[in-house]
């Protein structure tokens, strides 16, 4: 018998994302977002995203059936992204999954956002290193994650206090002029400048601050005030060195955290996922700290890193591997699902 087939559903923020996995084989990623209705906002709006899902979710469920040439009818079970995320949001993946779940009399899952994050790299990569250390930052999150079994047990290590890593690019690149979501244009526009040109402060890194959580507010606000300082001086704004040098500071400290969460357990390997692994410095000097400790470092390619349904599937079909429990019919959504609730 083959391995099942599992769809999943994920709305927890602006993009409604339907992936289909057979096993570790990616079949279908559709994806429609509303990231471009948040731009003037400069964040992303719950009520604009929630409604968004709800026009996008059917249509995106059958472009991912034809994209994979499958019926409804195939599918084995069906996942969810039950949360973290946006209450509203959320709401709208999950009614979605339960009807289809009951329509098709097949088993749902209701999954854990950041430990899908996690899973999709076994899409790319293959089977993943038990345990693995892994560190997600995005907008919405920035954690570092003991792995010991994806399907069963995810440790949460550390994680912001303030600002998520992505949030920090974001509200970065507004001061600097550059579009929403910032980390792309930011991250281009640092390829000119000099990383060095500028020492911005790397929080939460003196002998006494906890070893793995992160703090980017006291960062973003250096930057800004540095800013201020030269418009008021009258000289103008390097943009590409001041891109440069925030850059050079997120990178520095997530990378030092994930190989030192790695070292201390004793770890060789190590996962990124969400939107800032897209990130080029990042994955530079990631690569570059990793091979100087020997760990085997695994970054899936940017498209699965963002938030999308593919991961959803992945985490589902791991579930569905292990043969955990489905979850009841009364799923509902938790805008704060913890870390360690893997499915539920
Ligand atoms: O995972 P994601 O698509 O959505 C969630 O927030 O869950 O992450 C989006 C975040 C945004 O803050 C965006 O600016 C950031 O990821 N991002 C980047 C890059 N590409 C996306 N940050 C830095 N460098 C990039 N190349
Ligand atoms: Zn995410």
């Amino acid at each position: 018998m083959s391995e099942p087939l599992v769809i999943g559903f994920e709305t927890s923020c602006d993009e409604t994302g339907v992936g289909i996995v057979r096993g570790h084989t990616l079949l279908a990623d559709a994806l429609a977002t509303s990231s471009p209705a948040h731009e003037r906002f400069g964040g992303v709006v719950p009520e604009i995203a929630s409604r968004a899902h709800l026009e996008a979710m059917v249509p995106t469920v059958h472009r991912a059936l034809a994209e994979a040439g499958l019926q409804a009818s195939d599918v084995d079970a069906v996942a969810v992204t039950s949360g973290p995320g946006l209450t509203g949001a959320l709401l709208v993946g999950v009614a979605a999954a339960k009807a289809y779940a009951l329509a098709l009399d097949k088993p749902l899952y209701g999954v854990n956002h950041l430990a899908a994050h996690v899973a999709v790299d076994e899409l790319q990569h293959g089977p993943l290193a038990e345990p693995s250390i892994a560190m997600l930052v995005s907008g919405g999150h920035s954690s570092l994650l003991l792995v010991p079994d994806l399907a069963q047990e995810v440790q949460s290590l550390g994680r912001t206090i303030d600002d998520a890593a992505g949030e920090a690019f974001d509200k970065v690149a507004r001061v600097l002029g550059l579009p929403f979501p910032g980390g792309p244009p930011l991250d281009r526009a640092a390829r000119d400048g000099d990383p060095r040109a500028i020492a911005f402060p790397r929080g939460l890194t003196g002998p006494r601050d906890p070893a793995y959580d992160f703090s980017f507010s006291g960062l973003k606000t250096a930057v800004a005030r540095w800013i201020e300082a030269r418009e008021r001086a009258g000289e103008p704004v390097p943009v590409a060195d001041v891109a440069a040098s925030f850059q050079e500071a997120v990178a520095d400290v997530l990378t030092a955290k994930a190989v030192r969460a790695c070292k201390d357990h004793g770890v060789d390997h190590l996962v990124l996922g969400g939107g800032v692994a897209a990130n080029s410095r990042l994955r530079a000097l990631a690569e570059e700290r990793c091979a100087a400790a020997g760990i085997v470092l695994r970054v899936p390619s940017p498209k699965l890193c963002t938030d999308n349904g593919a991961m959803v599937a992945a985490l589902g079909s791991r579930l569905v591997a292990a043969g955990v429990a489905p979850s009841a019919p009364d799923l509902g959504a938790d805008s704060s699902l913890p870390i360690d609730v893997v499915s539920r």
